[in-house]
């Protein structure tokens, strides 16, 4: 039997939350944008680093929001609400559930074009494959005889034709929909049980492969050993941002997953097992990718086009390259369809619980704009190219419209909402409410107290001062 919260969905068991939950924290943020920072920012001290962020401010926060959806058990306005309440505080503090649900739909729109893109690599590379075994060998390298220009070129041909993105942006969003709509039990949780399994044994695949035929040993060194001077200010800026946005925090995402639990679970092992994997991903990513294109002698500073451009070049020269870089974009699509429909669904059970709409209309309403305003940064790369929505503010003068909704959600919402959540969650909430909820007692709860109520507010209010102002880093 399923539990029901008062939106009336429930997990069916604690694993089955963990696995979505690890499933809407892996995604591009950990195959697409860890591996592109680690490249720009020299690797080593990067990651380290990285890493850090993860362990002191990722998984307190990680708890905080999984407690207030589980203390609540509706949408994340209304959690807040309820935490707010029962601790005899202002109900005011929901604003940053408000604010998260709009920083999911923001991402979500853009979120769902790059997802796109990887689509199109999917298509591509299956072609090719289909293409290898056709002509008898299958296991040739990828996009046999074509030159590593016409293979970057792809990318480029994709972003010049407006109908190919959309239609790409279309099925994406269409698909994520589709899960949304069915509900948490029959379409969310289902998904993740299926997909995260695949996704897991095509990840640890790959890496093996990688070790064979890639460079390893360099990879290692790349990843792991740290060159202090590479640690700017503004490299620890985009660590800490990553670490956010890789764990899915700051947009209410694990306040409205947290909801859907049912009684009697250990919040604070669940938590540590979610953090534990997305870095584990994250960093099992690094090792994938880097064997093969240092092997190869590609540049791994590439920037966000290394896993469109540089990899499908590298592949070319790789053993069985066709069927293992089709492989590759599976599995990047697997990990980007769990997230968005984590990013889908923190508006749709606002709209549920807030504005009483059916989980259908909730999931189109909120599906649909988000859709439409994807189509605007899709534009963005071609009849567009010279908006510059943000304009006016130096930050954003350069900057297309995609990554200004990236980086106005990344820069300013998402420390925004983690910054709100720490405050309210170490100054504000019941401590005994706290403590019966996430089960955590003793030495873990004092230094978990240590850490959201101190530590948090003031490292993330860093990210946002010198996101915002890096004219402070002196940049
Ligand atoms: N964590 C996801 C990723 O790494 C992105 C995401 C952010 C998903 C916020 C949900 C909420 O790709």
């Amino acid at each position: 039997m399923v539990a029901t919260t008062k939106t009336g969905e429930g997990w069916s068991s604690r694993s089955a939350f963990i696995l979505a939950a690890i499933g809407a924290a892996v995604g591009l943020g950990n195959v697409w944008r860890f591996p592109t920072l680690a490249g720009e920012n020299g690797g080593g001290a990067f990651v380290l680093f990285y890493v850090a962020c993860v362990v002191l401010l990722g998984l307190p926060l990680v708890l905080s929001e999984i407690f207030i959806g589980r203390a609540g058990q509706t949408d994340a306005v209304g959690s807040i609400k309820k935490v707010a309440a029962d601790s005899g505080v202002s109900s005011r503090w929901s604003v940053f559930g408000a604010i998260g649900a709009i920083a999911a739909f923001l991402i979500l729109s853009f979120y769902s074009v790059v997802a796109g893109w990887v689509l199109y690599y999917v298509g591509v590379m299956g072609a090719d494959l289909m293409q290898a075994i056709g002509s008898g060998d299958p296991f040739r390298g990828a996009l046999a005889g074509e030159s590593q220009e016409a293979i970057q070129g792809r990318m480029g041909d994709l972003f010049a034709s407006p109908m190919l993105l959309l239609a790409m942006h279309f099925v994406f969003m269409g698909g994520t929909l589709y899960i949304v709509a069915r509900g948490v039990h029959g379409g969310i949780e289902k998904a993740a049980t299926w997909l995260m399994p695949a996704f897991f044994a095509l990840l640890v695949g790959i890496t093996i492969y990688g070790a064979i035929v890639g460079d390893m040993g360099d990879a290692l060194a790349f990843l792991f050993t740290p060159d202090w001077s590479r640690l700017t200010p503004q490299a620890m800026n985009e660590a800490l941002g990553q670490a956010l946005f890789s764990l899915s925090l700051g947009v209410a995402g694990l306040i409205t997953y947290g909801s859907y639990i049912r009684e009697g679970h250990k919040l604070g092992s669940t938590s540590a097992a979610i953090a534990v994997a997305d870095t584990s991903v994250a960093l099992l990513a690094g090792l994938m990718i880097f064997p093969i294109v240092l092997a190869v002698g590609l540049d791994p500073a590439a920037g966000p086009t290394l896993v469109f451009q540089t990899l499908p070049f590298a592949f070319q020269s790789m053993p069985a390259g066709a069927l293992i870089g089709f492989l590759f974009f599976v599995l990047i699509l697997v990990a980007a369809i769990t997230s968005s429909i984590s990013l889908l669904e923190v508006p749709t059970a606002y709209g549920i619980g807030e504005l009483g709409l059916r989980r259908h209309s909730s999931a189109l309403l909120f599906g649909g704009g988000a859709f439409l305003i994807g189509i605007a940064c899709l534009l963005g790369y071609n009849v567009w190219s010279d908006v510059r929505p943000l304009g006016f503010w130096p930050l954003f003068a350069e900057t297309d419209i995609l990554d200004t909704v990236d980086g106005f959600t990344g820069k300013v919402m998402l420390p925004l909402g983690a910054l709100l959540t720490s405050l309210f969650i170490g100054w504000r909430a019941d401590r005994k409410l706290v403590q019966q909820t996430t089960g955590l007692t003793g030495g873990m709860f004092a230094l978990w107290r240590f850490l959201i109520a101190w530590l948090c507010p003031i490292a993330v209010t860093i990210i946002l001062v010198t996101g915002l102002f890096p004219a402070v880093l002196g940049g």
